[in-house]
């Protein structure tokens, strides 16, 4: 019997804290030793990857994923299953998601919502996956089964500010705070102020421009950043974490961070699409702008890519995730063109299902324009976000003995020639990429799930099965302000 079940070796490995030439020597599906390089010689492994100096990372943690989700927002179904999502995940480096349990309006316990998605995911993953419960109607009964989510392993909810079928007043969004203090669960918020971009809409709707480029027009940065603002404000009266997912404008990046140096326990998410895209991008040739609908909007250029890409750097910005999700554009049933009538021939913007695919293309974009420390890089793009989920040290570290195996070993600086992001070499569902013809330097060359290598770029590519990815029970986040030992009092105001 050999000793290890893999050993990677020759690596540069790089966690949230160290940067070091190691081998790592992996048994039982957890990381079992780091020995600096050439230590592990003469020891047997049934396996051995040689990274010939390429960077050894923890697998990534997206923890902005949605997966076959049923139409909450109108028309539009998510493109890509459990299966199709998680298989696009490993090939981009990506070990573990977080997905979207939906609760529509009509439904009145989160555990059955929760039962129908682990039946959809069950036997169906290629990555490790868990679930956050997407919240859209907070009745008393329903915010009473918090402590049942919690026996579930289940330790996050989100929550929306928008969108008709979702959106919740403010005092809901107090209520859920409240409940969720009680219980430690991490309330995510989508912040955008939905009356007024309804109002906005109606009055571009009134002019007849109606095309995918208004999509922008109708949330400006100041929808985005007057609910940050507020939702900072709900949480502090009720002194309980938030995360604030997808944001896309430096202004409310600066009211984020103003929060956090006020030590409130604020945290904050961005995406690609707003390091990378612009609203030139939504008014692109005839319809073609509604690949790249999204909310909150790309924003207006450089100037704002360059403020998101600062608060990465900086800490503002506790994760980067993909926010994937997926719709066909090809589709007039299902996806973007179903809005597409002869009255309206380039659609109305206000019904164009809302998303983007990202998941296989997140770290490989991030990394290529080396604007991150490589410690920050996966700091942001995993280990935070196994923090902040509860998750950690199990993911996102390289723990011998704590963490399980999960690896993405990319190519040797310099040794892939750039090349250009194309769809017909990804693995989602979709018929396109927001990001398609941008330039990539390195590519994950292998990814490990759990000891196993489930996607090897120069072999035959995908060598994972759906299944092999397990439900993850999480626990209370282990970033600060989550575990609240006196009750709430409103007598303290
Ligand atoms: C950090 O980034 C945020 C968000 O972009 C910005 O508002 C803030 O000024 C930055 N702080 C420093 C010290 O650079
Ligand atoms: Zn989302």
């Amino acid at each position: 019997m050999s000793s290890y079940d893999l050993m990677i070796i020759n690596g540069l490995v790089v966690t949230a804290s160290d940067i070091g030439h190691y081998d790592v020597a992996i048994k039982n599906e957890k990381i079992a030793l780091l020995a600096p390089t050439g230590s592990l010689a003469g020891i047997e492994a049934d396996k051995v990857i040689d990274a010939e100096g390429g960077y050894v990372m923890p697998g990534g943690v997206d923890a902005h994923v949605h997966l076959e989700e049923p139409p909450l927002f109108g028309k539009g179904r998510s493109a890509d299953t459990y299966e199709t999502g998680t298989r696009s995940a490993i090939c981009g480096g990506t070990t573990t998601v977080i997905t979207f349990a939906p609760q529509s309006k009509d439904r009145t316990s989160l555990l059955s919502v929760l039962e129908e998605t682990h039946k959809k995911a069950e036997n169906n993953c290629y990555t490790d996956y868990s679930f956050h419960l997407l919240l859209s109607n907070p009745t008393p009964s329903i915010l009473n089964e918090f402590p049942n989510l919690r026996n579930e392993g289940i330790s996050s909810l989100k929550i929306y500010m928008t969108y008709e079928a979702l959106q919740l007043r403010d005092n809901q969004i107090l209520d859920v705070l409240l409940a969720a203090r009680k219980d430690s669960i991490t309330t995510m918020i989508h912040a955008e102020n939905g009356d007024i971009l309804s109002w906005m809409t109606d009055q571009l709707e009134q002019r007849g421009l109606v095309e995918p480029k208004y999509h922008a027009t109708s949330r400006p940065q100041l929808v985005e950043t007057e609910a940050t603002n507020r939702a900072i404000t709900l949480s502090e009266i009720i002194d309980t974490p938030i995360l604030i997912v997808h944001v896309s404008s430096p202004s409310a990046a600066t009211h984020i961070r103003n929060a956090q140096t006020r030590g409130l326990p604020i945290y904050a998410e961005t995406c690609p699409q707003y390091l990378f895209l612009t609203r030139d991008d939504l008014d692109k040739p005839g319809f073609e702008g509604a690949k790249c609908v999204c909310s909150p909007p790309p924003r207006e250029g450089k100037e704002d890519h360059e403020g998101i890409w600062l608060g990465l750097q900086n800490g503002t910005f506790t994760v980067l995730s993909s926010d994937h999700c997926p719709f066909v554009y090809e589709d007039a049933e299902l996806g973007k063109k179903s809005v597409i009538s002869a009255e309206f021939p380039l659609g109305r913007f206000r019904y164009i299902p809302n998303g983007c695919p990202g998941i296989e293309t997140r770290l490989p974009l991030v990394l290529s324009e080396a604007r991150l420390e490589l410690s920050k890089f996966v700091e942001v793009t995993s280990t935070n976000a196994a923090k902040l989920y509860g998750l950690y040290p199990r993911k996102g570290a390289l723990l011998p003995g704590l963490s399980d195996a999960d690896l993405v070993v990319w190519y040797p600086p310099g040794r892939l020639e750039e090349w250009r992001v194309r769809n017909e070499e990804l693995h989602h569902g979709v018929d396109y990429t927001p990001f398609e013809g941008r330039v990539v330097r390195n590519w994950p060359r292998y990814t490990v799930l759990r000891g196993k290598v489930v996607w090897e770029r120069d072999g035959v590519g995908v060598l994972g099965e759906k299944g092999w990815g397990r439900f993850l029970r999480r626990g209370v986040s282990s970033l600060g302000g989550g575990s609240k030992k006196e009750a709430w009092d409103v007598e303290r105001f």
